[in-house]
């Protein structure tokens, strides 16, 4: 948990003495669904116990923001009508959430913003969409008279991304930020925008992410190259298609993937052949949690990892790795978790195998990679939210 009183002592000496308003907003898993979200498919992710928690206070300037990231001590001002923005990326997630807020409405002046996190960096559990919501939230409080609808402030906490940061990212990340609720993963249709709840209690099983602490980079790259695939691939049926309606690969057939092959090429062949299976997997994995068939469901990610190694090629040697050591362990679920290229396995595991699991995973990573992957017990938290 992140110190409330560590980060008030820090906005205290920082600023002008005076205290703000504390909101926070978590980091998220993903029990089954990876890369289905820009594809207008589904996903399945709920809220951690990790987070951002940011102290915010409307400072009476025009458009000065001065802003202190606790955890790597550093401050950076910058000003809101400045149209380059800020040049430290840390600090492009507050200049991008403001001006994104201001689109929609919200009158953002200057204010002082100190903050800290406990989502491991890198580790693919979204420190990017919490530190979004969490601004967002303390904007639309501070600044939005809390008008702004928790829809928008996703989509405010996306086009961040976009238009900011360079990724080109779905809506999963931010939507687990700011709607999740102890105890209960989403079922989200990133197409309709519709969700279900779903309480997760396993029985018997438990989730624990194991962290290869290999680091990921999104901006500029492989995961934008994913996307395009996709687009290129939707884009082709809808030639061979004049008269249906294709937005995403949600609106795509496997007959009609299969149409399209010689012309797209081996790659995107694949990678929609991946995402056509994991959307299908998701409410295959609704129906088996309806049903308590755990069993099924660890399956179903086993199957998502195979997808995601082979066919979306985003994974890499140290979750092959991890995932094998699972596979032998009789964990029962085990996958690649959000976007890739590094960053954490997500396992579904029987609580009497998983202490020998995870001494395992860590004799045996430690021998081939030289350190321990690192382990993170999952609690499913609430979303984005004022604290005080
Ligand atoms: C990242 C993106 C999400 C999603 C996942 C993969 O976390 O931010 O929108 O695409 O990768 O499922």
């Amino acid at each position: 948990m992140v110190d409330i009183e560590q980060i008030r002592s820090r906005f205290i000496k920082h600023f002008d003495g005076k205290i703000g308003n504390i909101y926070a907003a978590p980091g998220r898993i993903n029990l089954i669904g990876e890369h289905t979200d820009y594809n207008g498919g589904f996903v399945f992710p709920g809220a951690v116990d990790k987070g951002v928690v940011a102290e915010m206070r409307i400072n009476g300037t025009e458009d000065t923001v001065m802003a202190y990231a606790i955890d790597l001590k550093d401050r950076v001002d910058f000003h809101l009508n400045d149209p380059a923005g800020p040049r430290t990326s840390w600090a492009r997630y507050i200049y991008g959430m403001a001006l994104e807020m201001r689109k929609l409405g919200v009158p953002v002046k200057g204010f002082n913003i100190a903050f800290s996190g406990d989502v491991p960096l890198g580790a693919g559990m979204s420190s990017s969409a919490a530190m979004e919501s969490c601004f967002a939230c303390g904007l639309n409080d501070l600044f939005g008279e809390n008008k702004v609808s928790l829809w928008d402030m996703v989509l405010a906490g996306q086009a961040t991304e976009h238009n900011y940061c360079g990724v080109n990212c779905g809506i999963m990340d931010q939507f687990a930020s700011v709607f999740g609720k102890a105890g209960c993963l989403m079922r989200l249709d990133c197409r309709s925008r519709e969700f279900e709840y779903f309480p997760f209690k396993p029985d018997g099983y438990r989730l624990v992410l194991l962290d290869s602490v290999v680091k990921h980079q999104l901006a500029g790259s492989p995961y934008n190259d994913r996307r395009n695939s996709c687009e290129n691939v939707v884009k082709h049926i809808a030639e061979h298609h004049p008269e249906g309606k294709f937005e995403t690969l949600r609106d795509c057939t496997w007959e009609q993937l299969e149409e399209v092959k010689a012309e797209v090429g081996e790659e995107d062949y694949r990678r929609a052949k991946f995402v056509l299976g994991e959307k299908d997997r998701v409410l295959a994995v609704c129906e088996a949690l309806n049903e308590g068939d755990y069993e099924r469901v660890g399956e179903l990610m086993y199957q998502t990892h195979e997808g995601l190694s082979k066919d979306y090629e985003v994974s890499c040697e140290e979750l092959d790795f991890l995932n094998d050591i699972a596979k032998e362990n009789g964990v029962t679920g085990s996958r690649i978790m959000g976007g890739g290229f590094g960053g954490c396995t997500i396992n579904l595991v029987r609580n009497d195998l998983y202490r020998q699991f995870i001494a395992d995973a860590k004799k045996r990573f430690n021998e081939k990679y030289g350190h321990e992957p690192k382990v993170y017990d999952v609690i499913i938290g609430d979303g984005a939210r004022k604290l005080c």
